[in-house]
């Protein structure tokens, strides 16, 4: 089986998660990671490959930025695997959406996932995972798949709405301390050029989709979000969103 992975992966656990799906169902991988993605040729993957294709959840969203660049990939009726990672408060319609973008360009859904993993904007929800429990999972789900892929698959239902809900603003933006040395790193690796590498202490509100990528990759730690109206926030979601979700999957019909 050739396995094509797609990611959108800002601080790096969808990237895991769809790794780790992909490692199970085939040797034979090419990967694109469309995080800082600028290419727009069109690549098709034909129906003897399968997709595995992931998104982390962003206000209940597939990430605008990642609906652009997935749309340069084109299947011809090819086997998808969908994968939502989000941070312990709840996908929404992040499975539906992404489902209907690769069902818009040439893909049948085989199996989709929402998977579990630590918050990028609150680490304090869903820290540390995927833990060893979710990768368990993880192999449970690609191993269905796996079946699923051998014998033949019809039509899946999804959980979500349609419309999708609106993603409401959010109005926080990482920052960095003291202990900024003024390496460039944020900047070369912000998804959207939001991080002027002659000033890297700052960000263009304008620009900034709050990713964390710039907090995750620090390698001085300076980078954070900041300020009252962030730590109030913090409170907040921490208490609300404590609780420890489960992993959820969806498989289509058996022939
Ligand atoms: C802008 C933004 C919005 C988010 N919205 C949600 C959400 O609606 N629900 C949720 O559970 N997690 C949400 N998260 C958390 C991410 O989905 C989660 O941390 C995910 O693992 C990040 O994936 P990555 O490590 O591949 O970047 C949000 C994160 C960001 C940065």
């Amino acid at each position: 089986m050739k396995i094509t992975t797609i990611y959108f992966s800002a601080t790096y656990t969808t990237k895991r998660v769809v790794e780790a799906v992909a490692k199970y169902l085939a040797n034979d991988v090419t990967t694109y990671d469309i995080t800082n993605d600028s290419a727009t040729d069109i690549v098709e993957i034909p129906a003897d490959g399968v997709l595995v294709v992931g998104v982390p959840v962003y206000a209940g969203r597939v990430p605008s930025m990642a609906v652009e660049r997935l749309r340069r990939f084109r299947g011809n009726n090819t086997p998808a695997v969908v994968v939502a990672v989000y941070g312990n408060r709840h996908y929404d319609d992040a499975v539906l959406e992404l489902h209907d973008i690769v069902s818009e360009c040439g893909f049948r859904t085989v199996a989709a996932g929402a998977f579990v993993a630590q918050h990028s904007i609150f680490p304090k929800v869903g820290t540390a995972r995927p833990d060893s429990e979710d990768m368990a999972d993880i192999e449970r789900f690609a191993s269905t798949t796996a079946e699923l892929l051998a014998n033949g698959f019809g039509d899946i239902t999804l959980p979500g709405n349609r419309p999708y809900k609106e993603p409401g603003a959010i109005p926080i933006w990482p920052t960095a301390s003291r202990r900024c040395t003024s390496c460039g790193a944020c900047s070369r690796l912000c998804p959207t050029g939001a991080i002027d590498p002659a000033a890297p202490q700052g960000v263009d509100k304008s620009r900034c989709i709050k990713c964390g990528r710039c907090v995750a990759i620090c390698p001085t730690k300076a980078r954070r979000f900041y300020g009252i109206k962030y730590s109030l926030a913090a409170a907040r979601f921490n208490t609300a969103f404590a609780p420890r979700r489960e992993n959820e999957v969806w498989f289509a019909r058996m022939k």
